[in-house]
């Protein structure tokens, strides 16, 4: 058993942490090649982060106490912008509790009441894109997955309150995309205006007044009939019939804004680019749509009949998990294989490398989602949606507004990737997006 740390770069932990800003996927392809599938990464600041990319190893991470192993406490770095009562940071009894208390809306019944949402905010969305020439697809995907939460999660209908707080929220993730050092505390500083950290803090102070308003008009109304989130949570009461505070309410509200809205539409924007470089994929998803929907908008109960679309979703998130690790801090040591991890240090499930592996991949590279259709891979080989009892609340969720959305764009649209196009991947806030917004061609549309 080995009690010192996995070997990793030498080099200063502020070069390392600009490096992984810069150049994320270099960097772990590196490190791999270098050091194997278990090494250790420094940023300034921050605990060491041992990455683990076998799944025997991602297995014992996942399954192991999550009082040992604490996702709350290594997701610490997001409190700032996410409150102190965000489910991602909540470790123990506390984060069981609430985890039952949001994970209903997110499944079965309850969420297919999304659907007819989802697909006309889709179809607003891709009436208004121009005919002919390129534009970026990526914010327009923003701007259907952004709405699709403001409407189903937080239940706000048209009007002044919704446009407002639209702008806020879409100002502020300008911000913290443009501005990727505001991840770092030691840039977390309010100096007015004039700084990207006190022009955050104005939006939010805005985003609370609006957000606190919105609490107290649907308390003094009537919840009965209402499907969101939102009033759900209004109703919740703790252990003592408490209900949840502005602050609490506030917190999860933005925790389930942040974590699902970006999440949904960057994995969109990859699987848009994935489907128009492999022009064999979109014949056969554009065969498989009509096969279903015979031109017609897919009903909710016959999305799962769309099995090619569900293994090119799946087969985008194994090549270009947006989230490419996750981390579990170690608060009581613990061996993950031969390797006694102390506290104070994080263990790291790493998505991206684990889906490399040539061992599970074969050509890992090579974008087939007929893998996904000849087997099913194991839940510690493909975790784009992290895992053990802090796996993703929306995944259901997403992949079902996934389906909708681009089963919409395949049946209404020809579209191409715009001329000379290549796509880098960029980081926006911890997410790996598809660089210049990955612009697209629709070249036409039916009604
Ligand atoms: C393609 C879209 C998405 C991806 C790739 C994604 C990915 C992830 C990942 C990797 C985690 C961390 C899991 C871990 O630590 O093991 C996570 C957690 C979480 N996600 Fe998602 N997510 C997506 C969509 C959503 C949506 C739509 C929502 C809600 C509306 C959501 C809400 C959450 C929440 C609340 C957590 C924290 C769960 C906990 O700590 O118990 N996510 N997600």
């Amino acid at each position: 058993m080995s009690s010192t740390l996995p070997i990793g770069p030498r080099s200063p932990s502020v070069v390392q942490m600009l490096r992984w800003i810069r150049r994320p996927i270099p960097m772990l392809e590196d490190c791999r090649t270098r050091y194997g599938d278990t090494f250790t990464i420094r940023f300034p600041a921050m605990p060491p982060m041992v990455l683990f990319s076998d799944p025997a190893a991602v297995k014992e991470i996942f399954t192991a106490s999550p009082d040992a192993l604490r996702a709350g406490e290594a997701n610490a770095i997001l409190e700032p912008f996410l409150g102190t009562n965000s489910l991602l940071l909540m470790d123990g009894q506390r984060h069981k509790r609430e985890r039952k208390l949001l994970m209903p809306p997110f499944h079965g019944e309850r969420m297919r009441l999304y659907g007819d949402v989802m697909r006309t905010l889709a179809d607003d969305a891709i009436d208004s894109w121009p005919l002919g020439r390129p534009f970026p697809i990526h914010p327009e995907m923003q701007r259907i997955t952004l709405e699709v939460i403001l409407r189903t999660v937080f239940g706000l209908d048209e009007g002044p309150q919704l446009t407002r707080l639209r702008d806020l929220l879409t100002e502020a993730a300008a911000l913290i995309t443009d501005h990727p050092l505001l991840m770092v505390e030691f840039f977390q500083r309010d100096f007015g205006r004039l700084t990207a950290w006190g022009r955050a803090m104005r939006l939010r102070e805005e985003a609370d007044r609006i957000l606190f308003a919105e609490f107290a008009r649907r308390r003094s109304a009537s919840t009965a009939g209402r499907d969101d989130i939102l009033s759900m949570l209004l109703e919740a009461r703790d252990e003592h019939g408490q209900p949840m505070s502005d602050i609490e309410l506030r917190d999860e509200m933005m925790t389930l804004l942040i974590a699902g809205h970006e999440t949904t539409a960057t994995t969109l924007a990859w699987l848009l680019h994935r489907v128009l470089a492999n022009p064999s994929v979109l014949d056969g998803l554009r065969d498989e749509v009509q096969h279903v929907g015979h031109g017609e908008p897919i009903a909710s109960e016959r999305l799962g009949e769309l099995t090619l679309l569900d293994a090119t979703i799946k087969e985008t998130m194994r090549t270009m998990p947006i989230i490419p690790m996750v981390g579990r801090a170690v608060h009581t040591p613990t061996a993950i294989g031969d390797i006694e991890l102390p506290v104070g240090v994080v263990a790291a499930p790493c998505i991206y490398l684990t889906h490399h592996r040539t061992d599970i991949w074969g050509d890992p590279q090579a974008f087939r989602p007929e893998r996904f259709l000849e087997t099913k891979p194991g839940p510690y080989e493909f975790f784009p949606f992290g895992g053990g009892t802090r796996h993703c609340i929306g995944a259901a969720f997403a992949s079902y507004e996934m389906k909708i959305v681009m089963s919409q764009i395949l049946t209404r649209l020809e579209l191409r990737a715009a001329p000379g196009y290549r796509a880098r991947v960029i980081r926006r806030g911890i997410a790996f997006a598809p660089s210049a917004g990955m612009p697209v061609v629709v070249e036409r549309r039916a009604a």
